[in-house]
């Protein structure tokens, strides 16, 4: 930490006056996968859910989220474990804005997921393993990249010469190359109610 003589300062209103307000809990839903696995198609497909049964949401997406905010950052350990790092924070402001947020990062290394679930309070960070066989990801290929990488075009992807540590126990599986997009949905929002996020 480089910043120096700096006090918190709490306000008047707090996360819990928020979720009350709201009529549910706040959470990340922090989807974790390779890429092409579903993460994204998923990701949206429940806030839609979500957010017709008037709960407050918010997506943040990797691609997307490169195009602004981590820019900067590329695909080397280091730079994940940054961009990992800052959707971490960002995700623990959300969830003080009473948001049901929703990301979606391949963040391929366990360590790094464990430090933002450590940054949240427990029941808080919601891990959700999109699983899906790299043959079947590489089948899909929507963005044309694992071809690139198999070329050598592309150098450190994930699942072809860059590491995906899978979760060991994260929340939810949901496996997209066996489920359907309904189900995998289903499966999700099933436990979000079985925990009592919202009714
Ligand atoms: S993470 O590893 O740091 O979590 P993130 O989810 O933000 O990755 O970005 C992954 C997306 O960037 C992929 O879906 C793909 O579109 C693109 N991408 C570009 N280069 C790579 C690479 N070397 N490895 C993985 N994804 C890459």
């Amino acid at each position: 930490m480089n910043s120096k003589n700096i006090t918190w300062h709490t306000g008047k209103i707090h996360k819990e006056i928020r979720q009350q307000k709201n009529g549910h809990k706040s959470a990340v839903l922090w989807f974790t996968g390779l890429s092409g696995s579903g993460k994204s198609t998923l990701a949206a497909e429940i806030e839609e859910k979500l957010f017709n049964k008037n709960i407050h949401t918010y997506r943040l997406d990797g691609d997307n989220v490169r195009f602004g905010l981590n820019r900067d950052l590329g695909f080397s350990k280091d730079d994940r474990a940054e961009n990992i790092r800052r959707i971490g924070e960002v995700s623990k402001l959300f969830v003080d804005a009473g948001l049901i947020t929703l990301t979606s990062f391949i963040s391929p290394y366990k360590t790094d997921r464990e430090i933002v679930r450590n940054l949240l309070e427990e029941n808080e960070f919601i891990e959700i393993h999109v699983k899906c066989d790299i043959d079947e990801c590489e089948k899909r290929d929507p963005k044309g990249l694992y071809k690139k990488a198999r070329n050598g075009e592309i150098k450190g992807f994930t699942g072809i010469d860059a590491p995906y540590e899978e979760p060991e126990s994260p929340e939810i599986i949901v496996e997209t190359d066996k489920m359907t997009l309904d189900e995998c949905a289903k499966k999700i929002i099933q436990f979000l109610q079985d925990k009592k996020y919202f009714d």
